[in-house]
C-alpha cells in the first residue's frame, strides 16, 4: 500500500493576503465614498421627480406651457417636453453664471437629454418627470442631444442652450 502524499499545512500565503485584503478594503472604501457623497455632500443621480400621464402631457401643467422661467436672481427653470424628434423649447437663452433646473418628460417614446458641456445626462421616460440642475458659467453654445435611440430621425433630435455674456 502506498502512503498518501503529505499535504502542506493550510496556510494563508502572503500573496493570497495581498488579494484578500484589497478585495475587502475596496468595497468598504467605495461604500464609505458613496455614503459621504450622498449624505454628506448631497450628491444624487438625476432622478424622477414625479409622474405624468404620458398621453396627457400636453394638457398637464407645467408641461402644457413649456419654456424658460426666471425663478430668482441667476436662477432659471426650464419646463421641457421631448417628442419625436424635437425638444420644446429647442433653444434656451440664459446669462452666464445661471443655475438652471430642467424639468422634463417625454410625450411619446424614450428620449434622453444630454448636455455634455454642462454635465447633464438624464433619460426622459414617458410617464416620468426628470429634474436636473446645472450651472452655465461660460458664455457660448451648449448643444443638447437626445441620447436614447428614438426612431428613424433620432440623430436630428437636438437643441442648444445659448449662454450670453453676463450683463
Ligand atoms: Cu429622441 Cu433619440
Amino acid at each position: 500500500m502506498n502512503e498518501p502524499p503529505e499535504r502542506p499545512p493550510t496556510t494563508v500565503y502572503l500573496y493570497e493576503l495581498a488579494w484578500i485584503l484589497p478585495s475587502i478594503a475596496i468595497p468598504i472604501g467605495m461604500l464609505a465614498a458613496l455614503t459621504v457623497t450622498a449624505f454628506g455632500a448631497g450628491i444624487h443621480l438625476p432622478s424622477h421627480a414625479g409622474r405624468v400621464s404620458p398621453t396627457q402631457v400636453a394638457r398637464t401643467a407645467p408641461f402644457d406651457n413649456p419654456g424658460l422661467t426666471r425663478i430668482g436672481p441667476g436662477r432659471y427653470e426650464v419646463v421641457m417636453t421631448s417628442q419625436i424628434w424635437t425638444f420644446a423649447p429647442g433653444e434656451i437663452r440664459v446669462p452666464a453664471g445661471s443655475t438652471v433646473t430642467f424639468i422634463a418628460t417625454s410625450r411619446d417614446v424614450v428620449h434622453g437629454l444630454f448636455i455634455p458641456r454642462a454635465r447633464v445626462n438624464v433619460m426622459l421616460l414617458p410617464g416620468q418627470v426628470a429634474r436636473v440642475t446645472t450651472r452655465f458659467d461660460r458664455p457660448g453654445e451648449y448643444p443638447m442631444f437626445c441620447h436614447e435611440y428614438c426612431g428613424i430621425a433620432h440623430h436630428t433630435m437636438w437643441g442648444k442652450v445659448i449662454v450670453e455674456p453676463a450683463p
